[in-house]
């Protein structure tokens, strides 16, 4: 397999022509020109409204259609499994709110103390809402990972509901879903995953995690601000849209989805696939996803090495750049000095990277880190070039 030209990768995104290295992918990436195009194609014709019976409105209605086809394509799923929506913190509020009637009184929710605050806060409300009780899967305190051991020691013949993230935004470590899910539905009760750290990075192919819900921003993944969530057609669900509609993903969106940013949804899978090899879609986005990880590994690899050899400097996570556990999604904090110091300095040097809690708020939280201001955190994608990462490297080693 031969990884894809990063000169013919970066063409396809208008907001790289940039002088600046964008290291913030994490928080989000620039749209590919797939997407720009279609969604500007859907906002030029005439916009007119879905489920009538004249040519127009039949073809907007087949436009957006097209754009859950993409992102069931891209799950491994159907199209009526993938409920859109504004945002992924949005979406798992909905599917918590349509779980309520589900949980009441003597029933565990299991939420962790890494995760982003998205797939955990909707989830301590609901219990708290329904007078369920809420239990915290820590993270390791070495790794700083979710282990099995982790969730064995919450897991108990009442847990209902299990909501984890598929990788940390802030460690970058890939957790073992598939084990973890297997697990949690041995135990009788449901896993809601949070892919939005994974799906830049690896296919978010829901058949091999065996999971009950993922969810991922399509913002994050080279595409409109917009989020996917999959949930298994087996898991019962209530409403949270009018009465007398009918049949998912319906009753989980409320007022419809954002026409012209989801028309804009095949562009993702078009760009993504035409970085793999192979005789369909399917194989093509499979071969892609293995050219990412390895193309990120080797980004990655040189920043975790220069990293390494800071004294006065830990990197949260694993130090390795292998693709088999971690994404390039890189923070540390710096001894003495507050992770908002550093990313100012690099400004000059048209180099963009965070600092912060990023959300994770218990994470950092339990880190001690709140009062230094977290994390500084690099977020590579397959875009960025080994010379951005060298202008990162030289711009982190004038200021340390
Ligand atoms: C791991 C993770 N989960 C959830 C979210 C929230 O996504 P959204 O902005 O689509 O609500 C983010 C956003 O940064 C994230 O990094």
């Amino acid at each position: 397999m031969t990884p894809f030209d990063p000169a013919s990768v970066r063409s396809r995104f208008p907001g790289l022509y940039t002088t600046w290295a964008l290291f913030d992918n994490a928080g989000g990436t620039v749209p590919c020109h797939g997407v720009i195009e279609r969604v500007h194609a859907y906002l030029s014709g005439p916009m007119v409204q879905h489920g009538a019976s004249y040519a127009v409105s039949v073809r907007a209605v087949e436009a957006v259609e097209q754009g859950r086809a993409a992102m069931a394509s891209l799950m491994g799923a159907q199209p009526d499994e993938v409920v859109l929506g504004p945002s992924s913190t949005a979406l798992l509020g909905r599917l918590a709110a349509t779980l309520a009637p589900q949980l009441g009184p003597g029933d565990e929710v299991v939420v962790t103390n890494l995760d982003h605050e998205s797939n955990v806060g909707c989830w301590r409300r609901l219990a708290e809402e329904r007078g369920a009780t809420v239990r915290e899967w820590t993270f390791d305190a070495d790794s700083l990972a979710l282990t099995l051991e982790g969730l064995e020691a919450v897991l108990s013949e009442d847990t209902k509901i299990v909501a984890f993230g598929h990788v940390s935004n802030l460690i970058g470590q890939i957790h073992d879903a598939g084990a973890l899910c297997a697990r949690i539905r041995a135990a009788g009760a449901l896993s809601i995953v949070d892919g939005v750290a994974y799906a830049p990075h690896r296919r978010p192919d829901v058949r091999q995690f065996g999971c009950d819900a993922y969810v991922f921003s399509t913002y994050k993944v080279f595409g409109p601000h917009q989020s996917v969530l999959w949930i298994d057609p087996r898991v019962e669900l209530g409403s949270v849209n009018h009465f007398f509609v009918e049949g998912r993903p319906g009753t989980l969106e409320p007022g419809g989805v954002v026409h012209e940013l989801v028309a804009g949804l095949p562009g993702m899978v078009e760009y993504l696939s035409s970085l793999g090899e192979g005789d369909d879609e399917e194989a093509r986005l499979d071969s892609a996803f293995r050219a990412i990880a390895e193309v990120e590994s080797s980004l990655a690899a040189p920043l975790l090495g220069f990293l390494a050899e800071q004294p006065s400097l830990k990197v949260l996570g694993p130090a390795s750049a292998d693709a088999a556990l971690r994404v390039p999604t890189v923070s540390f904090v710096v001894d003495d000095r507050a992770a908002s110091a550093l990313p100012p300095l690099l400004d000059e040097r048209e180099v963009a990277i965070r600092w912060g809690h990023f959300y994770a708020y218990r994470a950092a939280r339990d880190l001690g880190l709140l009062e230094s201001d977290g994390v500084v955190r690099a977020s590579l994608v397959h875009y960025n070039t080994p010379e951005e990462v060298e202008r990162l490297i030289d711009g982190l080693a004038a200021v340390l």
